[in-house]
């Protein structure tokens, strides 16, 4: 099960954590040690630290922490294993014999081994009398055969069992394809396609992968579109369509739209930075990723209701990620996709000018609201403004708050005094219940204790033993070279907290034998959220009291407190047990 101890260390050399990291997070030096902002949460000030003497990193504001494989689990979102070959990969090693479980990762390839087979069989369908009527299809939606191929788009044939059997054929075994969602099992128990006579649109992943597929009808018939379902290589509501081209777009955002066919459209026309979520509501998944890449996202919906009802929701998940949002609107009710191709060789044109001019989100949200009130009655205008006022309210930047405030009362011809009024009133209002929130939150924090294991949960343990046990902990981490003098004064049994005890375990045997103890050494015998202990504490006590002397006095506390402990317990034993005590020790000091 466990990985070999020299491959481990070899991964480590090979994927130093800072530049790992850094490739996600924008990273400053500060002392020893790197600051940024935390990827894992909506963090406005850099709460994120990464320490090289350890090779961990920790966030303050999330709590998330541990070594090098952890970050890679938690931001691709892989298991342990497939978290160790990303990185394998990434400094170009071969992972070891197979002595460890990996047979889920190796069905996830597998699956995508068959997903990259299946598009290479639906592209090459077009060649063939089979698919002609595919490429004919896209032809009419003025699909170039440049984009269809960089799209690499597709057809499913018109048959019950044709790439079932091309990947039959390939050795692929009947789970796989099940599990792929590529083949379906029929009434009979039989194998048959899952996508027939449709034409198909590859998912692709920022590794290149094909993930998933949607395919279209040509005709009228329902469901317009069919989409592969949760496999262990995709999941609805992650991933976005044409996500793999756009964050390499020079553009500084990202126009998001409904369909497919708007973003080839789009891309066909130059916009190489649309993209869509696939058969879903965005989410906030993936509203970060757009944050990761660009701070701005430009909403284009279809302009029918649906597409408006939606384009309230993406503008309220967004914000959320604080992501910089605005909304084209298409005129005429059209799709973006259907505005380009009616306005022809002016298509690209007539699109680049709605995107100069177009507008905030507020602008957009106030709008919106505007339609919902009958404003040439005085009572109408009135509650109006006032929804008006609650919604600017929620704009966190004074200037830009007082920006929209004064259009709007230009616009609507009332006095600025008074709407301020009205608007400082909802800001207060909004302003204490964060700060309630806030209060609640750092309080259930001051109660809570950390992850500490279940031991020292209940019972009544002196607090001030944990502290220099975990100081004694994090000290050793910097100073490996201190660990004989340390050891000799402290072992385990005198650590009083099981949890630490067998993190101290683990850190001074393999000190002890002449081995490293960054934290991806021994991360494996801990969990996922025993790794982010082990990290926040560590992150704690990184400081200026990483000194010998501080290391003195973490060691006297823990065997004072280790002493009060032994003589409570001896005060509660027969004079028998005592005796037999002393003894023991007695004996042990010969030794
Ligand atoms: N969609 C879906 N399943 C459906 C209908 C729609 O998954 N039954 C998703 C598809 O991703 C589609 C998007 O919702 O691209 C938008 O749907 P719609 O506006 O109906 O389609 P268009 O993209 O405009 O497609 P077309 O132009 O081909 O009609
Ligand atoms: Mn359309």
């Amino acid at each position: 099960m466990a990985l070999p101890e020299e491959f481990l260390e070899e991964l480590r050399a090979n994927n130093d954590i800072t530049s790992v990291i850094s490739s996600y997070v924008n990273l400053k030096k500060r002392g020893r040690n790197y600051v940024g902002k935390c990827p894992f949460h909506n963090d406005s000030t850099p709460s994120f630290t990464v320490y090289p003497d350890t090779e961990s990193f920790y966030c303050f504001g999330c709590a998330a922490g541990g070594d090098v494989i952890t970050f890679i689990m938690r931001s691709e979102q892989l298991v342990y294993i497939d978290a160790v070959k990303y990185l394998a990969q990434r400094a170009g090693m071969q992972m070891p014999e197979n002595n460890y479980d990996d047979s889920f990762s190796k069905l996830r390839m597998r699956i995508l081994e068959a997903n990259r087979e299946a598009a290479k069989f639906y592209h090459s369908q077009f060649f063939s009398e089979a698919g002609f009527q595919g490429l004919s299809y896209l032809r009419t939606r003025r699909l170039s055969d440049q984009t269809i191929n960089k799209f690499g788009l597709g057809f499913a044939p018109d048959s019950w069992t044709a790439l079932t059997d091309h990947l039959l054929n390939k050795r692929f075994t009947r789970y796989e394809l099940l599990q792929a969602n590529l083949s379906v099992e029929s009434k009979k128990g039989t194998l048959i396609d899952r996508f027939r006579n449709r034409v198909m649109f590859p998912i692709i992943d920022l590794k290149g992968n094909v993930v998933a597929f949607g395919g279209r009808i040509m005709t009228d018939e329902k469901p317009k579109y069919l989409n592969t379902s949760d496999t262990p290589v995709f999941k609805k509501g992650e991933g976005l369509f044409a996500f793999n081209i756009a964050k390499n777009s020079k553009s500084d955002k990202f126009i998001l739209c409904e369909g497919y066919m708007d973003v080839i459209a789009l891309h066909q026309a130059g916009f190489d930075f649309a993209v869509a979520a696939l058969g879903t509501a965005l989410t906030s998944n993936q509203a970060r990723m757009l944050k990761k890449y660009k701070e701005t996202v430009v909403l284009c919906y279809d302009s029918d209701n649906a597409g408006q009802l939606a384009t309230q929701r993406a503008i309220n998940i967004l914000r959320k990620e604080n992501v910089n949002v605005k909304v084209l609107q298409i005129p005429e009710g059209k799709d973006p996709d259907e505005y380009i191709k009616r306005n022809g060789a002016d298509g690209a044109l007539k699109f680049k000018l709605l995107l100069d001019s177009i507008e905030s989100d507020i602008d957009y949200k106030l709008e919106q609201l505007e339609t919902q009130y009958d404003i040439t009655d005085t009572d109408g205008k009135v509650r109006f403004l006032t929804q008006a006022a609650r919604m600017l309210s929620e704009i966190k930047n004074d200037i830009e708050r007082n920006v929209y405030a004064s259009k709007l009362c230009e616009k609507y011809k009332v006095s600025l005094n008074d709407f301020e009024l009205q608007l400082a009133k909802f800001v207060r209002s909004n302003n204490y219940r964060s700060s309630q929130d806030e209060f609640k939150r750092v309080k259930k924090q001051l109660t809570e204790k950390p992850h500490v294991s279940a031991d020292d949960k209940g019972v009544k343990k002196a607090t001030r033993a944990i502290r220099a046990e975990e100081a004694l902990i994090s000290y050793l981490m910097s100073n490996p070279d201190m660990v004989h003098s340390v050891y000799e004064k402290v072992p385990p049994e005198k650590i009083s907290s099981e949890f630490n005890r067998r993190v101290y375990t683990a850190l001074t045997q393999r000190l002890l034998s002449g081995r490293s103890a960054g934290f991806i050494d021994f991360s494996g015998e801990f969990t996922e959220e025993e790794n982010a202990y082990i990290a926040a504490v560590f992150a704690k006590f990184n400081n200026e009291l990483n000194v010998p002397q501080a290391c003195s006095e973490y060691i006297s506390v823990i065997l004072e407190e280790n002493e009060k402990q032994t003589a409570a317990q001896l005060a509660e034993k027969s004079p028998e047990e005592i005796q037999k005590y002393f003894d023991d020790m007695m004996k042990a000091k010969k030794k």
